[in-house]
């Protein structure tokens, strides 16, 4: 009998979710209730940040961030070419060029000197993506920021209970950082993001954004400013909430299924005698990843479209992740980007792949997993050899 499927992603979802929601359509008031600002203030406490703003999707929290430290047309916004397309597409919104600059072949992130060479008279803001969860280096962005007069947006969505290496929580710092609540996320809403920040004016400003440009004191009849509808409905907000509540383990959970990985396919890792598997860096320096996905980068020369094919055969589902933004057409087309621009995130986007990875896998099929990608690794290897 074949054996059952390993998803890519799976939430934990219990009868605290259940009794939240509940407790929600049982009051009647499934948006704009006391949820939102309860939610907001126990996430914002949760990353050491002294606000937050709840809305809709994490793309919403990275439209509203750029607004709110003032990108607007014409302005030029550097960020990752590696990264989900919205962190790019966000700058578009506002009529501003994302401006791409490489990575570090370690940690994934934007590499701040590749970062301080695409500084020009038009940079408004850094938009650094702490990619699967690893700190990007904040430090060196903030000199960066500090020395040329630009703002600073952390998309973070894939980085809930990372730590940088001075303690701080990834999102903890004070500028906006945006989160996201995907169903695949480390916390899930469904549909969902948070922007925390520590600047009040900044707060009100998205808090009126989100709803239709209304400020806290006005009725229905006036609206101040543009706005748009990126509320989080209390029903979302409660799964939030009782999401916090149990991300310790969930986040300790993906840990101890990452520590699993790393064992199981510690024999394909590379090796002297020849390429292998690329795995998530450790962690270094004191910064610590918040697990999210678990990457590896196929060895060149192994097809990573066959090797999708031959796991999704054995019931093991797998994703190419992520793909260079600057390639994808809309972005060619766009802006006249081509191949070569950037070549380290080219050479790793075009490896990746993202493994099933959830808090409740088991040993079993980490094993599983490790032993069908081995067996498709393996005639590589001997060829290597
Ligand atoms: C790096 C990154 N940025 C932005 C987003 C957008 O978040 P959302 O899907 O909640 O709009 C995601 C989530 O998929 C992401 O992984």
């Amino acid at each position: 009998m074949a054996e059952p499927t390993i998803p890519l992603a799976q939430p934990v979802l219990g009868e605290e979710e259940e009794r939240a929601v509940l407790e929600v359509l049982r009051s009647g008031q499934l948006s704009l209730g006391p949820r939102l600002a309860d939610f907001e203030r126990r996430f914002a406490a949760r990353v050491a940040a002294p606000l937050a703003c709840a809305l809709s999707s994490g793309t919403a929290g990275l439209h509203l961030a750029l607004r709110a430290v003032g990108v607007g047309e014409g302005d030029e916004v550097i960020t990752s070419p590696f990264s989900f397309v919205a962190s790019a597409n966000a700058a578009l919104y506002e009529g501003a060029r994302p401006v791409f600059a490489d990575i570090d072949p370690v940690t994934l992130n934007l590499d701040p000197q590749a970062a301080a060479a695409a500084v020009s008279e038009r940079t408004r803001a850094l938009l650094p993506v702490h990619i699967f969860g690893y700190p990007a280096d904040m430090p060196a962005f903030e000199r960066l920021a500090a020395a040329h007069g630009l703002a600073i947006v952390e998309d973070a969505c894939e980085a809930l209970g990372a730590t940088h290496a001075d303690g701080v929580p990834v999102g903890g710092r004070g500028h906006p950082a945006v989160f996201g609540f995907y169903a695949n996320k480390q916390l899930t809403t469904g549909e969902g993001g948070m922007v925390t920040l520590a600047d009040a004016a900044l707060k009100e400003q998205i808090d009126s954004e989100r709803n239709q440009g209304r400020a806290p004191d006005m009725g229905w009849l006036d609206h101040d400013r543009l706005g748009f509808n990126y509320r989080l409905s209390d029903i979302a907000c409660a799964l939030g909430i009782a999401q916090l509540g149990r991300l310790d383990q969930m986040l300790a959970d993906r840990a101890r299924v990452a520590a699993l990985y790393r064992e199981a396919l510690a024999g394909f890792a590379s090796s002297p005698q020849g390429e292998g598997l690329t795995l998530p860096c450790p962690d270094t320096g004191g910064d610590r990843r918040g697990w999210f996905v678990f990457v590896v980068q196929l060895p060149h020369g192994v097809d990573r479209d066959e090797t999708v094919r031959a796991l999704a055969a054995v019931g093991i589902q797998s994703k190419p992740y992520l793909p260079a933004i600057h390639l994808m057409s809309f972005y060619r087309e766009r802006f006249g980007h081509r191949e070569g621009e950037f070549p380290v995130c080219e050479d790793v986007a075009a490896r990746s792949l993202a493994l099933p990875f959830f808090p409740a896998m088991s040993e079993g099929q980490v094993a599983r997993v490790a032993a069908e990608l081995g067996a498709v690794l393996e005639p590589t290897r001997a060829a290597v050899d």
